[in-house]
């Protein structure tokens, strides 16, 4: 198997079942000619989210790690009216473009996007006692994903959904002396995930146009 192969049972994918959609593209378009890293999760995996949000039947949707608003305009489109995505980005660049997909698609009104060190803005979430999340998306730097995973435990309540992205990384995971800060990352957020008894937890490994890779999947049970 190869990523030639992945790449095209991914554009066979698309090509029955996402039909095209001008929005979304042109989202795509701008990040490319602002220059953003083309690290957004295709669109296989954008429907993935939206319909895991969907059966959720998410009011509240929290992202970690904007860009440029891809993934987030892929989980607006799951809200009900009055449905609201928090979405938290560092790079105000990144955040720039983002806006501009948000108003350009039509969904500004219920996205907010919170600009800062995800630490700092999920910190002040929970502090600030607004109401759960029903579901989160983690895909910012994954140094930092055993502890937004923790800080969103904080915004949860039983039920809600969590994924976390890039857990696989082409296999290394599974290595434990991995000298990659990302993997290193990854791992200790399974190893926290595993160790919280308020969740069931799980990881499926992934293949596609990004190549090897993969998601956890979390519940909130308690
Ligand atoms: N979810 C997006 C991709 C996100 S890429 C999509 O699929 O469309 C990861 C993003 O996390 C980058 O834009 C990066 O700037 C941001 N990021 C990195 N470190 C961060 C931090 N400490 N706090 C918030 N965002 C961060
Ligand atoms: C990277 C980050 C991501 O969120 C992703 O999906 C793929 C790659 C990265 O930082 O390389
Ligand atoms: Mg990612």
């Amino acid at each position: 198997m190869s990523q030639e192969t992945w790449a095209a049972v991914d554009r066979y994918i698309e090509d029955k079942f996402l039909p095209a959609d001008p929005v979304l593209d042109a989202a795509l378009k701008a990040c490319a000619a602002a220059g953003l890293p083309e690290i957004q999760v295709t669109p296989p995996q954008g429907q993935f989210l939206q319909m895991l949000a969907c059966i959720r039947q998410a009011r509240r949707i929290l992202e970690v790690g904007t860009l440029g608003g891809y993934s987030t305009l892929w989980l607006a489109r799951a809200l009900p009216a009055g449905g609201r995505v928090v979405t938290i980005e560092l790079e105000s660049r990144h955040a720039e473009v983002a806006r501009a997909n948000f108003v350009a698609a039509g969904l500004a009104d219920r996205i907010d996007l919170q600009v800062g060190r995800a630490a700092d803005v999920l910190a002040r979430l929970a502090t600030a006692g607004g109401p759960p999340f029903d579901f989160v998306f983690i895909d910012a730097d994954k140094a930092g994903t055993a502890d937004y995973f923790r800080l969103a435990l904080r915004l949860s309540r039983p039920g809600t959904v969590i994924v976390v992205d890039n857990v696989v990384r082409k296999g290394a995971v599974a290595d434990p002396a991995s000298t990659d800060a990302a993997v290193q990352g990854i791992r200790r957020f399974n190893d926290a995930a595993a160790a919280e008894p308020r969740v069931t937890a799980t990881a499926l490994q992934t293949v596609g146009t990004k190549g090897y890779d993969g998601f956890a999947l979390l519940l909130v049970t308690r």
